[in-house]
This record gives C-alpha cells, sequence and structure tokens, in this order.
C-alpha cells in the first residue's frame, strides 16, 4: 500500500473514501471533521444528537452519498474522551477505521491525522501512530490460503492542510511504515508452521529479508553450524537440538558503529517446542510453532533500525533449535556444560529457552557486549501472573529497565518488572552440578530470570518475557488474530534513542 502526505483541505480530497474523527463530548465537531459537518448540512451534528454518533473509542460509523463532498462515503472514528487521548488510541483508531474501510470497498482512502490539531499530540508522533495502527491492522497471513479480507486498499493519503507541517509528516510516514513493516516481518515469520520454519530455515528466511530491505551494506549475517558450535562449547544450546532431525543454526547480524557501545540483541528461537522427553500435553502444542517469536522480534528491530539509519553498534543473535523427543533427545537426569564452563543439570527438557539463551548470553558477553537485551517466550508462569497484555520484565540495572518502560509507552506496549529475588536462587540448586534447569512451578518466571542471569557477567542486562504477549487467539484493533510481533516497537525505540 502506497502511504503519501498532500498538503490540502480533506474538503478537496477526491477519492472513494475520507477518515474522520470524533470526540467523545463533543456537541458540535470543529476543525476537518466539522468542515465536513457544515459540507454535509450538520448531518455529524444530528447523529451526535441522535446519541447515533458518541466518540468512543471502538466506535466507528460510514456515512454515504455525500453530494458536496468529492468521495462517497466518510468513516467517523471515535476517539473517545479528549483528556484520555494517545498515541495508543491513535493507532487503535486508525487501525479500526481502515478495516472498515478495506470492508467497504474503498481503493483510494484520505485521512486526517488524529489528535494532532484539536488533540494535544505531537502531529509527527500522531502521524507515526497512524501509519503504525493502519499497516499493523491490514496485516493478513495468506501464505497458504487466499486474502480473508477481500479487496486491497491502493492508496492511503494523509491530508494536511497547514504546509509547514507537511516534511515532518511525511518523515513520520517513514518512520511508522518501517516500524509496521518490520512488525510484519516479525509476525511472518511467527505464522510460519514449523514444518516449513525450521533453524536452516529461519536462516534463509532472514538473508532474504536482509537483501529484500536492501540493507546488506549495513547488515552482516553470519551463521554458525554444529560443528562450530562444539568448538565454542556451546553445551546447553547443543543439548536442546540434539534430539531433532533439523540440526541448530547459530544466526548473527552485525551492525557496526564502533564509537557505539556494542549491545547485544537476543531473541529466543525455538522453532517448534514440544517440550522434549518431558513432553508437553498434547492440547495446545500447536501454539509452541511460535516458540521463535524472540528471534523473528530482534529480526524485526534489526531490519528497523538499519533501514532508518540507526547509528546503533549491534549485534543481533538468533540461536534457532528445535525442542524434540528422540532416541538421540537430552534427557531429564543429563548433565550439560555451558560455553563459559558452569554445568547444569537437566530436571525437565521443557525448560530448554534458559538453556539456548544461556549461551547466547555468554557469546554476546565474549564480543564485548556492554548492553544486553533478551526476549524471550520463556515462561508459563508469566502467562499466568501478567496475562496476554503485558510482558515481564527483568534485569540487573535500575536505570535500564526504566527506560525501557518508559519508552514503551510512546510504543503503546506494555511491561511490568519482576523481582530477581536472590532467595528464590535456592531452587535452583543442584546435588550433581551447578545449578538445575528449573526451579519447579512456583515463582517459574522468576527463577528462569535467575536462571540467565547465572550467564551475565558485567553487561548491564534486560530480560523480557514474552510467553503470553506473542499470541493471540482474539483480533483486535490493530492486531488480527495470531501472531502480534509484541516487542519491536519498544526495542526499536529504546535502542534508537540509547
Ligand atoms: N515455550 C515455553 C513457555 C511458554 C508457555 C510460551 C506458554 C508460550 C506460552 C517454555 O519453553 C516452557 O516450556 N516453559 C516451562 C518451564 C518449566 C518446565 C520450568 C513452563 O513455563 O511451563
Ligand atoms: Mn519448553
Ligand atoms: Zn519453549
Amino acid at each position: 500500500m502506497k502511504i503519501s502526505v498532500v498538503v490540502k483541505s480533506i474538503t478537496d480530497f477526491k477519492g472513494d473514501a475520507i477518515i474522520l474523527n470524533i470526540f467523545e463530548g463533543t456537541k458540535s465537531p470543529g476543525g476537518a471533521t466539522g468542515a465536513v459537518d457544515k459540507l454535509l448540512g450538520g448531518l455529524i451534528s444530528r447523529l451526535i444528537a441522535d446519541r447515533e454518533v458518541k466518540g468512543r473509542v471502538g466506535e466507528v460509523t460510514v456515512l454515504h452519498e455525500c453530494p458536496k463532498l468529492t468521495v462517497r462515503k466518510v468513516i467517523l472514528v471515535g476517539l473517545g474522551k479528549k483528556k484520555d487521548l494517545n498515541n495508543e488510541i491513535v493507532r487503535r483508531a486508525a487501525g479500526i477505521a481502515v478495516k472498515k474501510a478495506r470492508e467497504i470497498n474503498a481503493r483510494r482512502v484520505g485521512t486526517i491525522v488524529h489528535g494532532s490539531d484539536i488533540g494535544s499530540l505531537d502531529p509527527a508522533r500522531a502521524t507515526q501512530s497512524l501509519v503504525e495502527g493502519t499497516c499493523l491492522a491490514l496485516y493478513d497471513f495468506n501464505a497458504y490460503r487466499k486474502p480473508a479480507n477481500g479487496q486491497r486498499i491502493n492508496e492511503f493519503i494523509i491530508v494536511e492542510k497547514d504546509p509547514s507541517k507537511a516534511k515532518k509528516l511525511s518523515n513520520a510516514v517513514v518512520i511508522g511504515q518501517t516500524l509496521a513493516d518490520a512488525q510484519n516481518a516479525a509476525r511472518d515469520l511467527i505464522n510460519e508452521p514449523a514444518n516449513i520454519l525450521t533453524p536452516e530455515k529461519m536462516q534463509k528466511r532472514i538473508q532474504m529479508l536482509i537483501e529484500n530491505w536492501g540493507i546488506q551494506k549495513v547488515v552482516k549475517c553470519q551463521c554458525l553450524d554444529r560443528a562450530a558450535l562444539r568448538k565454542m562449547g556451546m553445551g546447553a544450546l547443543l543439548a536442546v537440538g540434539q534430539g531433532s532431525s533439523h540440526v541448530p543454526r547459530f544466526i548473527v547480524l552485525r551492525m557496526t558503529n564502533a564509537d557505539k557501545p556494542l549491545v547485544g540483541l537476543i531473541g529466543k528461537t525455538v522453532t517448534f517446542d514440544s517440550g522434549g522427553l518431558s513432553i508437553k500435553q498434547s492440547s495446545g502444542m500447536g501454539a509452541m510453532k511460535t516458540d521463535m517469536a524472540g528471534g523473528a522480534v530482534v529480526t524485526g528491530v534489526t531490519l528497523a533500525l538499519a533501514k532508518l539509519d540507526s547509528k546503533v553498534n549491534l549485534l543481533t543473535i538468533i540461536p534457532a533449535v528445535e525442542n524434540m523427543p528422540s532416541g538421540s533427545a537430552y534427557r531429564p537426569g543429563d548433565v550439560i556444560r555451558a560455553m563459559n564452563g558452569k554445568t547444569i543439570e537437566i530436571v525437565n527438557t521443557d525448560a530448554e529457552g534458559r538453556l539456548t539463551l544461556a549461551d547466547s548470553l555468554v557469546y554476546a558477553e565474549s564480543k564485548k557486549a556492554e548492553i544486553i537485551i533478551d526476549i524471550a517466550t520463556l515462561t508459563g508462569g508469566c502467562v499466568v501472573a501478567l496475562g496476554e497484555k503485558i510482558a515481564g520484565l527483568m534485569g540487573n540495572d535500575r536505570a535500564l529497565s526504566d527506560k525501557l518502560i518508559e519508552v514503551s509507552e510512546l510504543a503503546g506496549e506494555k511491561f511490568w518488572t519482576l523481582p530477581l529475588y536472590e532467595g528464590y536462587l535456592n531452587k535452583l540448586k543442584s546435588d550433581v552440578a551447578d545449578l538445575k534447569n528449573s526451579g519447579g512451578r512456583y515463582a517459574s518466571a522468576i527463577t528462569a530470570g535467575l536462571f540467565l542471569k547465572a550467564f551475565v557477567e558485567k553487561a548491564k542486562w534486560l530480560h523480557i518475557d514474552v510467553a503470553g504477549t506473542e499470541l493471540t487467539d482474539k483480533e483486535s484493533d490493530y492486531t488480527p488474530a495470531g501472531a502480534t510481533g509484541f516487542g519491536v516497537r519498544t526495542i526499536y525505540e529504546f535502542l534508537s534513542t540509547l
């Protein structure tokens, strides 16, 4: 879909439909909506008086046959109360409106920027959110069937009457569209079934993305195979992958800006998590094709940073393995050795993600990463604690986690810190090894975090548990059912303002 900015009055826009907004509690609309209301002979004001239009978030109304306008339809989307307006509401309203435009077969759609004129939002930020909500809402995973939602919108045009704002808005369009494309690329990887997206295929897909995005000059891709991993002593990662007929791939993406501190960005990439010999129950096991969401998200973040020319010194690590039961699988009771020499007693082969991350953390520090962020669909305990909308955040540096939470609000993603309480370290104590790989059911998100912490020496480190937030069975305003790609926008924002 082509997205552009034109300088004119929305009342002069020619196309199939225009998108306008209305705040809750407005009696007679002002701004662009007010101008259109006048041309419509006060139709919008009458609908408000009739309480047919209330302006609540989630509300969308289509006005038909507007003889004084050069479009046939007007889509009126609610923004809620003026005092509650923020960028996330703009994202949601944009998603709701554009889905309605698609439903009514509009091909060329004009919109105003919600919240920047009468609302109090920064115009560039509001435009970015508008574009993000629009592009994220239209996402459809249709690799294996016909598109579910009929016609495509060809042109999406942001109509701004103030020429002094146009340049700023055009830049914001590029940022918003790039971030949405990056998040949608992550969604594509996550939605792909595990029979197709093996570790090797993950590597191929990432290399293809780097080429298609035209960033080969900026992002260098290196892959370590099983033999190379053995040489480096990555016994934890190798143990997880040893039961699968698909060999592991340790994928490393490098973006060099040598004057900046090196940031390690690690995403859990278990292409399928059957649980291994500690096999999962069969109901819901299919969802474990999304256990590589962390790797997909860090791929998306890397694409966006490169495309938008961020000056970050980045080491992205995607340790891709499949966790399967077989005659060669690792077993409960096994003792394995991680890259830093620490020994681990396996008590549950389903606690596999932390093993792949342990070696990745050690690798990142061996490459001199000073800041490390890992993101992982790590524990069912995190889903129980925080549900489907909030990710768990842990780490060893309070200032860094505060900063991430601060920027997450702009991105419209929710995080909550869980304590890495040292008093729970005894849960990971083993009689035969330095530590065991599971601390049991209680506080399992925290004990998983404590396990990871044992593999970080000097770096400032953040751990994000997205077990609850990467997959949704219900469509919402700008998120179709399936993979969400949660985390791309926040981590991008965090790293680009570091
Ligand atoms: N990939 C799962 C965690 C998960 C659960 C992700 C639900 C998404 C939705 C992880 O590898 C796992 O199996 N964790 C176990 C750990 C336990 C064995 C200590 C869990 O949380 O049950
Ligand atoms: Mn598991
Ligand atoms: Zn897992």
